[in-house]
């Protein structure tokens, strides 16, 4: 059984479409251990409490530094003894140590095709507002390994998504969900957890 970790920031759409796909049994030999937020506030840890699942909160705002705050996030995450880390809207850059540590461990949702519309400051809505900007008719979603930079791990998934005309950043993103993200992040986990990912170690 793969011992998964979700870490999160926000309203935990992505986490809820793990925790329905595990439960339908669309995913199986995974379960989620834990949730983890920087943000106290993030739904995603009452969506994890409804579940039973212990709901973690780690803020950098109650640590004197960045330094500490990273060591209090890797103790954290080490002490429920992770096989997988799955960075569902995970707003905080990951320390390297954890990196190390848990190398092609960690995977992350992106809300686009990367190369497109990634690295420093794309997240959330800033990703659509781009891909609208620049006036592509296909975006979507890809999910990666997580690696030193940000968003250049390798890619496990990808899938296409339509721009709509007359689609505002709220539109796309909601359709980038539904259609993209919340079926490719259970996959991912499915894969990993019944060895069907070359070079995984899904247990
Ligand atoms: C998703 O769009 C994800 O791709 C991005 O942040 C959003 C998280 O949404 N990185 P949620 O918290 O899972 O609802």
């Amino acid at each position: 059984m793969l011992k998964v970790g979700v870490l999160v920031s926000g309203g935990g759409t992505n986490l809820q479409a793990i925790l329905d796909a595990i439960d339908n049994g669309t995913v199986t030999n995974a379960k989620v251990c834990m949730v983890l937020s920087n943000n106290p506030k993030a739904y995603a840890l009452e969506r994890a409490r409804k579940h039973g699942i212990p709901a973690e909160c780690v803020s950098p705002k109650d640590f004197p530094d960045r330094a500490a705050f990273h060591a209090a996030l890797l103790e954290k995450v080490d002490s429920y003894g992770l096989d997988l880390i799955v960075l569902a809207g995970f707003l905080v850059k990951v320390p390297e140590e954890m990196i190390r540590r848990y190398r092609n461990r960690i995977i992350n949702i992106h809300p686009s095709l990367i190369p497109s519309f990634c690295g420093v400051g794309y997240y959330g809505l800033k990703v659509h507002e781009a891909a609208l900007a620049r006036g592509v008719k296909i975006t979507g979603a890809t999910v990666h390994f997580v690696d030193e930079g940000m968003d250049s791990g390798p890619i496990l998934l990808q899938k296409a998504v339509e721009v709509h005309e007359g689609d505002t950043p709220e539109r796309l993103q909601r359709r980038v969900m539904e259609e993209a993200e919340w079926k490719l992040l259970p996959m991912a986990i499915d894969l990993i957890a019944n060895h069907k990912l070359e070079g995984s170690d899904g247990k």
